[in-house]
Formats: C-alpha cells, sequence, structure tokens
C-alpha cells in the first residue's frame, strides 16, 4: 500500500486538487468541518473535527494511524481575519488572542508540527506570500515573515506565526508558500483567475492594479511539489509561484485574452486606491515569492502565462484540473 495520509482542509480549493489526484493506493483519511465526499471527493475516512479547538486537535492527532499529515486548512478570507486584528508591538504571548484566524492559522501548525515531531510523523503545511510586508518583492525562500505592521494582515501575520512555529521542529516539517492560487475547476470558491472571468461576463471588470507585484499559484503545482517533497524527503521551506512575477493588470489581460475575449476592457488601476476601501485589510504591494528550492526537486512552476493557457484549454475541453478520486 502507497502513503496513509490525514488531511486537514481536503475540502479546500488548494487541498481538494491533492486529494482528487492521489495516487489510488494512497489511503486518505481527513479531518475538519466539511466531509470532502460532499465535493465528491473518494476518501477513506473523515472525522469532524474544529482546529481551533486544541483538546480535540490533541484527541485526533493521538489517534491518527498516518505516517504523514498535511494542512492545507486555514482562515483564508483575509479582510473577515482583519476584524480579529489585535495592536501590534505587544508579543503574542502577552495578548489575549483569540479568534479563529489566530486558532487556526497561528497556533493549529505549531500543535500539529510539535505533535509530528514527537511521534515520527511528517507534516507538510501550506503557507502564502502574505506573512511577508511587500516592500521588497518577489520574495525568496529563505525570508522570514515580516511580523505584524501596518503592512501586514491579520491573515499574514497569523500565517506567519503558525509556518514560523511548524519550520522550528525541523526536519520532519515541510512549509509551501503559495501566492495568489487559481484552478481551472472547484465549485465551492471562485478563484482570482476565474473571479476576472466572471466579473466580465457580469459586465463588471473593475481596474486592475498595474503598480503591484504579484506571482499567481497554478494549483496542480502545488501538487506536483507536495509529491515532490514526499518523494526527496526534504524539509524546510518551498515556494510554488509563477516564476516570473507579474501585476493583476498583466494576469487579466492575458486571462481575458486567452479566453478569446476582449482584452481592451480590462483597465489599469493604482495600488494606492486599495488602501481607500473601507475594512480592507492590507495586501503586500511589492509581493509575491521567488522560486528556487523546488528547482533541485525537478519541479517546474508554470509561468503565469503558461497556467492561464493551461486554464483557458481545460475551459474550453470542459475538464477539470482535477476530477474526482476514484
Ligand atoms: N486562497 C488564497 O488566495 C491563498 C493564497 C496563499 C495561500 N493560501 C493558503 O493555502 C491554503 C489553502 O487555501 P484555500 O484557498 O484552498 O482554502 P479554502 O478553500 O478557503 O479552504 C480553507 C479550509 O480550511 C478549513 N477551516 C477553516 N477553519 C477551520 C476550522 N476552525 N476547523 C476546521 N477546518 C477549518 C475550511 O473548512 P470549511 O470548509 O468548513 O470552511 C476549509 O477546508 C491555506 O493554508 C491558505 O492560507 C491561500
Amino acid at each position: 500500500m502507497g502513503q496513509r495520509v490525514l488531511v486537514f482542509g481536503a475540502d479546500s480549493m488548494v487541498g481538494s486538487h491533492f486529494v482528487a489526484t492521489a495516487p489510488d493506493d494512497w489511503e486518505i483519511n481527513t479531518a475538519g468541518r466539511r466531509d470532502p465526499r460532499t465535493l465528491g471527493l473518494k476518501v477513506a475516512s473523515f472525522e469532524p473535527l474544529d482546529l481551533s479547538d486544541r483538546a480535540a486537535v490533541s484527541s485526533s492527532l493521538d489517534r491518527s494511524s498516518a505516517e504523514l499529515w498535511i494542512n492545507f486548512a486555514g482562515r483564508t478570507d483575509v479582510d473577515g481575519c482583519e476584524a480579529e486584528r489585535r495592536p501590534a508591538g505587544t508579543s503574542p504571548a502577552a495578548l489575549d488572542v483569540s479568534g479563529s484566524a489566530w486558532n487556526v492559522n497561528a497556533l493549529f501548525p505549531g500543535w500539529a508540527a510539535a505533535r509530528a515531531a514527537s511521534s515520527g510523523r511528517f507534516l507538510l503545511h501550506i503557507s502564502t506570500d502574505y506573512v511577508f510586508d511587500g516592500t521588497r518583492g518577489p520574495y525568496a525562500e529563505q525570508d522570514q515573515p515580516s511580523g505584524l505592521t501596518p503592512l501586514v494582515s491579520w491573515y499574514g501575520y497569523t500565517k506567519g506565526v503558525g509556518e514560523t512555529d511548524a519550520v522550528g521542529y525541523g526536519s520532519k516539517v515541510a512549509v509551501i508558500r503559495i501566492a495568489h492560487p487559481y484552478r481551472s475547476v472547484f465549485p465551492t470558491k471562485v478563484d482570482f483567475a476565474r473571479s476576472i472571468l466572471q466579473k466580465y461576463a457580469a459586465d463588471a471588470l473593475p481596474a486592475f492594479y498595474a503598480d503591484q507585484t504579484i506571482t499567481p499559484t497554478w494549483i496542480p503545482d502545488v501538487t506536483e511539489t507536495i509529491q515532490a517533497v514526499l518523494r526527496h524527503n526534504r524539509s524546510g521551506v518551498f515556494h510554488v509561484a509563477s516564476p516570473e512575477p507579474t501585476t493583476p493588470y498583466g494576469f487579466a489581460k492575458e486571462i481575458v485574452a486567452a479566453a478569446g475575449l476582449d482584452a481592451t476592457r480590462v483597465k489599469p488601476g493604482a495600488f494606492d486606491d486599495g488602501a481607500k476601501v473601507p475594512n480592507r485589510a492590507p495586501r503586500p504591494h511589492w509581493g509575491g515569492l521567488e522560486v528556487s528550492e523546488v528547482d533541485r526537486l525537478h519541479v517546474h512552476p508554470l509561468s503565469f502565462r503558461d497556467g492561464i493557457r493551461t486554464l483557458a484549454e481545460e475551459l474550453a475541453r470542459g475538464t477539470g484540473a482535477a476530477l474526482p478520486r476514484g
């Protein structure tokens, strides 16, 4: 038999691709709030689990017989997380930090990594370029999260605390940072790429920032990287993103054109206009990820142009990047 795995966030946009394409002889067990079988995914088991409940998490990890734990779960609603923000400049230990973003993004990865290290399991955890303040991106694998500053969202800060804590457990942990993930099919959440096509169809295209650096991640590349990290038995931090940076404006023009639509309808906007939107969390201005570590694993993430071309082909064929497993 192949690997026995416990997956958190199997129903997520990124995690569901991994689950859908896992080798047939892998035993995929899952835990979380929504049964991934409701998405048509075939898994060996599902256990209801709130990842912010430390006692329930401990008991679930104790019972797990999987040799590999993969965490795709996170509180990913960036603006929603911002409502839980605590003041900068105070150490988390000194704060009465509660809230789901803190528990799921900052604490759970450390709980899982500690348990993985003490029980001989391997933990693979997904993080984000939003851990960086966006003053000098794209960022390298070796760059450390920026901490909490006015330029970093509460989402990004909590993810940074979580990945730093997890990586601190050493050789039994790998963290994969991704940025603006997109795929051709995922019914329950619309990503950055497909939202552009939806807004085009609704004649509701906003202006897209022409002065922001982004490096969007083709989601199948995340799955490929996870498999390569496991095959090569590697730990540490890996980036999976377009090796060629772009801007939201550049990406939007490219995807509209690739879909055979009128790219002249895509208009440029200015990043600073985003800061004027009420209750909007900060985003990295000069953000994105440099990709170098995965080269050694012989993984070559698609440039945003190739990702868009593949997405457009899949949409035209009516096939997804991942069909339900089984
Ligand atoms: N989307 C992005 O733009 C982006 C960018 C960079 C990195 N990432 C990272 O990539 C990973 C996957 O992102 P995604 O967009 O694929 O995620 P997603 O589709 O938003 O799904 C998030 C998952 O986390 C689960 N979750 C949240 N709170 C939970 C809790 N208290 N207990 C149990 N499960 C909980 C959700 O369960 P429910 O279904 O019950 O809500 C869902 O399975 C995350 O670590 C995210 O931070 C995402």
